[in-house]
């Protein structure tokens, strides 16, 4: 591939607010990798908007794949820019060398985690990666904090009535201490508060609730959700309360 450089397009694909928060994540510059890239959008509006001069485009089903070719044929990326890969995760995709931006978004926590878990990564700030769970947050997070990745910000997006999470992570080789409660709520720390992220807690405790209930009326004991359902309304109080001017 030539040597990095950037072009800027007025016309690229309309990101919804999901995809938008992933793409302000991205560093400049850096060398994207998009798996599970479905559509294309990502990776074809990071090059056309100059984030980005190129990208690995993967996915491991052929269909979707032919998508972001369609995509990136439509808007008229040039095609030195983006290599496309049928391959499962990032089995067989060599990583750039400096810095490389991994985007896994739109898939379940579980699937993302098992992604992560196929490849090792070496330590440093070289690697980002940015992931957008679409469920189970909790088990991607226990994956990460228990196998040496660090949450460096956690974000939420509101799109079409629905909250999703968006998480900017580094592998540092170090595992990370954490309650179960902020399996479910993710770090106060990492946390870039948002009217957004407000509406994801609310999501997260009402969702604990349904679950306690529904083990409550089968006879069982939900006392490990109610501790959670606890520390979510606390995080979410905190939240309400920090964006009341
Ligand atoms: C719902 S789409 C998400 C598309 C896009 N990333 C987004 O967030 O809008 C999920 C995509 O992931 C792909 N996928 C599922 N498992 C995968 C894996 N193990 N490796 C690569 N791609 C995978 C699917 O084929 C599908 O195209």
């Amino acid at each position: 591939m030539p040597p990095f450089c950037i072009c800027i397009m007025e016309n690229s694909p309309e990101l919804g607010a999901r995809l938008a928060e992933v793409f302000k994540l991205v560093r400049r510059g850096a060398a994207v990798i998009d798996v599970g890239s479905d559509h294309g959008y990502l990776p074809a509006s990071l090059i056309l908007r100059g984030v980005c001069g190129s990208c690995i485009v993967t996915d491991v089903n052929a269909a979707p794949l032919e998508r972001a070719r369609r995509t990136f044929a439509e808007y008229n990326v040039d095609t030195w820019r983006v290599d496309f890969r049928l391959a499962d995760g990032l089995c067989g995709v060599e990583l750039p060398l400096g810095n490389a931006d991994i985007c896994i978004c739109g898939m379940g926590g579980e699937l993302i985690a098992l992604i992560l878990e196929k490849r090792r990564f070496a330590r440093g700030r070289e690697v980002h990666f940015i992931l957008q769970p679409m469920t189970r947050e909790w088990a991607l997070r226990r994956f990460l904090w228990d196998n040496g990745f660090e949450t460096e910000a956690e974000c939420a997006a509101e799109e079409k009535g629905k909250v999703y999470c968006v998480m900017s992570v580094y592998f540092t080789g170090r595992s990370v201490e954490y309650a179960d409660g902020e399996l479910f709520c993710g770090k106060r720390s990492a946390r870039r508060a948002s009217a957004a992220f407000t509406k994801y807690l609310d999501k997260t405790a009402r969702s604990l609730e349904k679950k306690s209930e529904g083990i409550k009326k089968g006879g069982g004991d939900a006392a490990y959700f109610d501790k959670i359902i606890e520390w979510a309304r606390r995080e979410l109080s905190f939240e309400t309360n920090r964006s009341e001017p």
